[in-house]
């Protein structure tokens, strides 16, 4: 089949709501040596989306034009150093933009075969999450089976990835949402105990049950003393956002008395060496989850690309409980 010369992508000419979304035709980009172009099955719609709409979370440099973190779909062509894909593979890939597309060009590092076990339209709703959490709370965090994992935003898309590559690891997981149907869903999922931050309170109940070993965060805000009150004594803490603020006061005096880790990384700006190596060890153990079934992405809603303004609009509103995903 002869290649596209064009491909439609999302952009934002001006930062503003979801109706500064607008889908436009570009030239498609040459294929550099160590890319693959893969035909879009869907793409997945992440909250960092949502901040580089509204002008807070401006791209890295050299990152491809249009919103749009991850994808998956067919490949079409490589480039001329790529030799694990061929044209036919099926595959999911994590970019640095322009994943709200119909054509994405990926590094062939970030791109993983797509998992048996899901379709592929699923499969487009894993990089984004599977590698911030792998990058958290097994690298950084260092998660081990008999830990107890606490979830913050567990109903979010990374958070209900985080529910279950914590049970998969043999994790003890507790989860923070903010209504019954979502703590449900965090249950569904995996957790032991779902907690309603608007009712209860996850500090007594995380320290009644030993402490949390591994935090992960994107609360920031308050979340931070609470989250060095219930850890566990060398627990971690990892920080991915900071949805109720990045600036804090705390009483350290726990956090040195529990010899506690404190740390946070951001995915996007890491290089492309790190991406293929976090790309490998998700291969090696998460999708062995993914194909035995004890990990599926929890999708919320599906919209077709012109419509990724309503997307938008519903990740705001913050009614979804796991992923929204477009298809071209
Ligand atoms: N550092 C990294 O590498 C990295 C990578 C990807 C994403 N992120 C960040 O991770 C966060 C989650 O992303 P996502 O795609 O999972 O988003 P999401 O699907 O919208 O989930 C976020 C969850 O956080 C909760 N929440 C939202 N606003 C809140 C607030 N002000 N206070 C407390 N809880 C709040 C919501 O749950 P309730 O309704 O239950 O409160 C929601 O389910 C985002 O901030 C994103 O920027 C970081």
């Amino acid at each position: 089949m002869p290649l596209p010369t064009t491909h439609r992508i999302a952009i934002t000419p001006e930062p503003g709501g979801p109706e500064a979304i607008q889908i436009v035709e570009r030239p498609l980009p040459a294929l550099a040596d160590n890319e693959v172009l893969i035909r879009t099955a869907a793409c997945g719609v992440n909250k960092p989306d949502t901040f580089e709409r509204m002008g807070f979370y401006p791209p890295p440099p050299g990152a491809p034009e249009g919103l749009g973190l991850e994808a998956a779909g067919t490949i079409v062509a490589v480039g001329a150093s790529v030799d694990r894909f061929k044209a036919g593979d099926a595959v999911c890939a994590l970019v640095t933009g322009g994943g709200y597309s119909d054509y994405v060009i990926a590094k062939a590092g970030s791109t993983l075969p797509a998992p048996t076990g899901i379709d592929l339209t699923a499969a487009a709703g894993l990089p984004e999450t599977v590698f911030t959490v792998w990058a958290n709370v097994f690298q950084a965090g260092q998660l081990k089976a008999g830990d107890t994992l606490l979830v913050h935003g567990g109903a979010g898309g990374i958070g209900t990835t985080a529910i279950q590559m914590g049970k998969a690891a043999g994790a003890r997981v507790f989860a923070t949402a903010g209504s019954p149907e979502k703590c449900a869903l965090c249950e569904r999922l995996g957790a032991t105990r779902a907690i309603n931050y608007r009712e209860e309170d996850f500090v007594a109940i995380l320290n009644e049950a030993g402490g949390a070993n591994v935090i992960l965060d994107m609360v920031g805000g308050p979340y931070l003393q609470k989250n060095i009150d219930c850890a566990a004594f060398r627990g971690r803490i990892i920080q991915i956002a900071f949805l109720q603020g990045s600036r804090i006061e705390a009483d350290l005096m726990r956090l040195m008395l529990k010899q506690l880790t404190l740390t946070g990384s951001t995915l996007r700006a890491r290089p492309d060496a790190e991406k293929t190596e976090l790309a490998n060890a998700i291969e090696n153990t998460v999708w062995p989850w993914i194909e035995s079934g004890r990990f599926k992405p929890e999708i919320h809603a599906t919209f077709p690309l012109e419509k990724a303004g309503e997307a938008h609009r519903l990740m705001d509103a913050g009614d979804h409980a796991g992923k929204i995903l477009l298809t071209p």
